[in-house]
C-alpha cells in the first residue's frame, strides 16, 4: 500500500495501473470504521487497484467547532487500510486540493433544499466542490458512497449526470454497532453513557418500519419525535419521509416510489444521521 499526498505522484503512480484493469475509488475524511472498511473491501472486490482517499474538507463544514473537532487519526486509519490490501491512499494537503480557493456554485435544486441541505447551509456544495476535485484527480471508473449519508448519495449521482463524469456511483449498504448505532466517525466523540443512549435512534427508526401499516405518515414522523425526544441525551433535528429518488416530502404511503425515513438527532454536542427504508 502507498501513502501519496500529491495529486502528481497519485496520477503519475496510478497510472501504469490502469492498463491493467478498472480503478475504484473510496473517498472518506478518515477516522475510519467498518462502515468504511466496507465500501474499500467491496471496491476491492470488484476493481482491479482502489484508492482511499483522507481528507477532511474544510469546504463541507458550515460550523467552524465541528470542523476543528472531526477526528484526524491517520495512524490508526493507514492500520486498517492496510489489512484490508487496498494499492494507494490518498491524503492531501488543503492547498493541494484547494490551490486556490473554489468558488464554483452547483445547483441541486430541491434535492439541496430538504434535510441536510436545509439544515447545514452550503454543505453539499462543499461535498460536490471536493468529490468533483477528486474525480478530476483520481479519474476512478467506479466510486463507492454509503447509503448511511442518503442524501449524499442523491447529490453525487446527480453531479455526476451534470459534470458528464465517466464514473459509475455505487451505493454501499449502512453498516450499525451492534446496539443498532449506525456507525460514523462522530460516535468516537460520544461518551459511554451517549453512545448507550445514542442506540434509541436506531431501534426507533426499526420499529417505525413496522408501524406503517397502523400509522399515517404524519402519525409516525409525530412517534418518531416523540420517542426520541423523551430520552435526556436526545434531540431531534429532524424526522422527514421522503421518496428516494428526488428527496420529496411524502404525505402517504399509498404514493408510488420507495420512502426512506431520514433524521437527524443532536446527543449532546454531536450531531448524528442515520435512515431507514420504510416502504
Ligand atoms: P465520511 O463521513 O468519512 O464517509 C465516507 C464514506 O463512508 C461515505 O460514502 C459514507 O456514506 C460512508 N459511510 C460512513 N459511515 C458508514 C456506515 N455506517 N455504513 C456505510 N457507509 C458509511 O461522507 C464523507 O466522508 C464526505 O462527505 C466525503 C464524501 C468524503 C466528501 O468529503
Amino acid at each position: 500500500m502507498l501513502l501519496v499526498k500529491t495529486k502528481e505522484e497519485l496520477q503519475q503512480k496510478l497510472g501504469s495501473f490502469r492498463e491493467f484493469g478498472t480503478v475504484g475509488f473510496v473517498p472518506t475524511m478518515g477516522a475510519l470504521h467498518s462502515g468504511h472498511l466496507s465500501l474499500v473491501e467491496k471496491a476491492i472486490n470488484e476493481n482491479q487497484v482502489v484508492v482511499v482517499s483522507i481528507f477532511v474538507n474544510p469546504t463541507q463544514f458550515n460550523d467552524s467547532k465541528d470542523l476543528e473537532r472531526y477526528p484526524r487519526t491517520l495512524e490508526s486509519d493507514l492500520k486498517l487500510l492496510k489489512s484490508t490490501g487496498c494499492q494507494f491512499v490518498f491524503a492531501p494537503g488543503v492547498n493541494e486540493i484547494y490551490p486556490k480557493p473554489d468558488r464554483r456554485i452547483f445547483n441541486f435544486g430541491t434535492l439541496d433544499s430538504v434535510m441536510e441541505g436545509k439544515h447545514r447551509s452550503g454543505h453539499f456544495n462543499g461535498v460536490a466542490q471536493v468529490v468533483s476535485r477528486l474525480f478530476e484527480i483520481v479519474k476512478p471508473d467506479k466510486a463507492y458512497f454509503g447509503l448511511k449519508d442518503f442524501q449524499q448519495l442523491a447529490i453525487i449521482k446527480n453531479l455526476v449526470v451534470q459534470l458528464k463524469l465517466p464514473v459509475e456511483i455505487v451505493s454501499c449498504p449502512i453498516i450499525r454497532e451492534e446496539s443498532g448505532l449506525a456507525m460514523s466517525s462522530r460516535n468516537e466523540l460520544l461518551t459511554t453513557e451517549e453512545r448507550e443512549n445514542a442506540a434509541l435512534i436506531s431501534r426507533t427508526l426499526f420499529l417505525a418500519k413496522n408501524f406503517v401499516a397502523e400509522k399515517s405518515v404524519e402519525q409516525l414522523v409525530h412517534w418518531v419525535l416523540k420517542t426520541i425526544n423523551k430520552n435526556s441525551f436526545l434531540t431531534v433535528e429532524y424526522f422527514e419521509v421522503v421518496d428516494d429518488t428526488r428527496l420529496k416530502p411524502i404525505k402517504s404511503w399509498s404514493e408510488k416510489n420507495t420512502k426512506i425515513g431520514c433524521i437527524a438527532v443532536f446527543c449532546g454536542k454531536i450531531r448524528l444521521i442515520d435512515n431507514i427504508i420504510l416502504n
